[in-house]
This record gives C-alpha cells, sequence and structure tokens, in this order.
C-alpha cells in the first residue's frame, strides 16, 4: 500500500488543536529523534510531529536498534511538559497506540511494562521518550513512537524479540496514514486529560500484561527476579523478589516467564 505521510495529507482537517499542527516530513532520515530533539531546542512549536518513511539508524530503548523500513509509522512529537507529566508521557504514548489500533482494526492490544504495546504477546510497538532538562526543569520531551504497520516479520531475522506487526496480524495491509491521523488525535485527548491536573494511570495499570506474573528484569547493569507486584502512579514496576524483598524499578526492561 503506498502511503503519503507528507505534512500536508497529515495535517489537512486534522481535528487537533496542538498535536500533528506542524509536520515536518522526511521521505528517509537516520532517526526522527535526532531531528526532532534539534527542532525542541530551536523553539518548534509544541506538538510539531517529525515523520520518516523509513529510517536508517533507528534508535530502541536502551541503546538498542529500532528497525523501521517503508511500510511502517517512525514519529517523534515534541512537547514542553512541566516536570510534573514527564512520568505521564510514556502512558499517554501507549495508551494512544493501543486505542489507535484497536479503533482503526479491531486488534486487542496490551502494554508490557513499561511501553511496549503487544498483540498476541508479540511487539508490535516501542515508544522512547528523550528530554532536555535545564535548571532542574524539563527543556522539552520528545516522544518517539515506531509501530510495525505493513511489514513481513518472518523476512527480518536477528530480531531478538516475539514481533508481530499489523499485516502479519490481519493477513493485509493498513493505511499508515489512517494510523498516524488517529493516534495525533489520540494522543492530544490523553495529554489534555493529564494537563487538566486528571490521570490516565488507571487504564494504563488495567491495560498492562505483566502485574502477577514471574518476570526478568533489566535495570542498568543489575538483574532481577520476582513477581510484577504492582506499578506506582509514576509508572514504577514493584518487584517482589525470591527472598520477599519489594523493589522499585524506575525504568527497565523485563522478560514475562
Ligand atoms: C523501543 O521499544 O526500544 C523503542 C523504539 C522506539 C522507536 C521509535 S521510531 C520513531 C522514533 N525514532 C527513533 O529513532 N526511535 C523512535
Amino acid at each position: 500500500m503506498e502511503d503519503d505521510l507528507s505534512k500536508d495529507s497529515v495535517t489537512r482537517g486534522l481535528e487537533t488543536r496542538f498535536i500533528g499542527q506542524g509536520v515536518i516530513y522526511y521521505s528517509k532520515i537516520p532517526s526522527t529523534m535526532e531531528v526532532a530533539k534539534r527542532e525542541a531546542q530551536q523553539g518548534a512549536a509544541e506538538g510539531t510531529v517529525v515523520i520518516a518513511g523509513e529510517q536508517t539508524a533507528g534508535k530502541g530503548r536502551i541503546k538498542r536498534v529500532w528497525l523501521s523500513p517503508k511500510g511502517c509509522i517512525a514519529l517523534s512529537i515534541i512537547l514542553y511538559p512541566k516536570m510534573a507529566y514527564l512520568s505521564s508521557l510514556i502512558m499517554v504514548a501507549s495508551l494512544a497506540v493501543v486505542h489507535t489500533i484497536a479503533d482503526v482494526t479491531g486488534l486487542r492490544l496490551q502494554i508490557k511494562w513499561p511501553n511496549d504495546v503487544l498483540i498476541n504477546s508479540k511487539k508490535v510497538c516501542g515508544i522512547l521518550v528523550e528530554s532536555g532538562v535545564r535548571d532542574s526543569s524539563i527543556d522539552y520531551a520528545v516522544i518517539g513512537i515506531g509501530i510495525n504497520v505493513n511489514l513481513k516479520t518472518a523476512d527480518f531475522t536477528g530480531i531478538s524479540l516475539p514481533t508481530t506487526s499489523l499485516s502479519d496480524e490481519l493477513g493485509r495491509d493498513v493505511s499508515c496514514l489512517e494510523i498516524t491521523r488517529r493516534l495525533l488525535v489520540e494522543f492530544e485527548k490523553l495529554y489534555l486529560v493529564v494537563q487538566s491536573g486528571e490521570t490516565v494511570y488507571q487504564e494504563w495499570r488495567d491495560s498492562l500484561n505483566t502485574l502477577g506474573k514471574r518476570v526478568h528484569a533489566r535495570s542498568g547493569n543489575k538483574v532481577y527476579e520476582g513477581i510484577a507486584e504492582s506499578v506506582d502512579e509514576d509508572g514504577s514496576l514493584m518487584l517482589r523478589c525470591s527472598d520477599g524483598s519489594l523493589i522499585k524499578l524506575t525504568a527497565g526492561d523485563i522478560t514475562l516467564h
């Protein structure tokens, strides 16, 4: 499916106040994160979105590589949030993806802590939040979202985690333009909830596939094993270790048993 993710196609009649009202489109760049951070440092309007038709050096969490060939969605949203909202951005982004894909395709999704979006236990979307801090306040935050849309995952060797795409799940191609436009609307709705002082925590917690499960957790150089007992409102995972201790992980990566 040929998809035109140019500024005009994405913004035409887009029903948002500010998310996606400015779009910077490249058919091919190393990573939307680097462009978005540069734009943010130069004062781009809040909600500006950097979109790539293809990334040649996509960045994943924990210094991993993110594959985003043509047919997938790779975008970064520029925000200037208050420090207090920073931990909610991961929840906003993952829930926006869940709402969007469910509405457009009817597929059922889950979130693996902290922010992998899964279909049938396989990863379909990765989210990366990077921020700039100045004088102990947030200068900017860039929310990078990569969705495997029209991708034959079987053609890609060396992917360590179980991975899927919307086309693999549905047996047909899906419009990247429709998903992108819907995603920007859903993202703004949830971001406005957070900005109004409300929380999206309960819905995010209820969408996690992680709680009550035995997990391996990697945080920094450390590896832990235990039961994922709960998540805090700031997004941290509370892990009950085999020795009975409870530890709080603010970031990291988990593998479910
Ligand atoms: C992860 O799960 O490790 C996070 C993946 C984030 C990928 C997106 S694609 C758009 C943006 N640009 C990047 O280089 N990375 C993020």
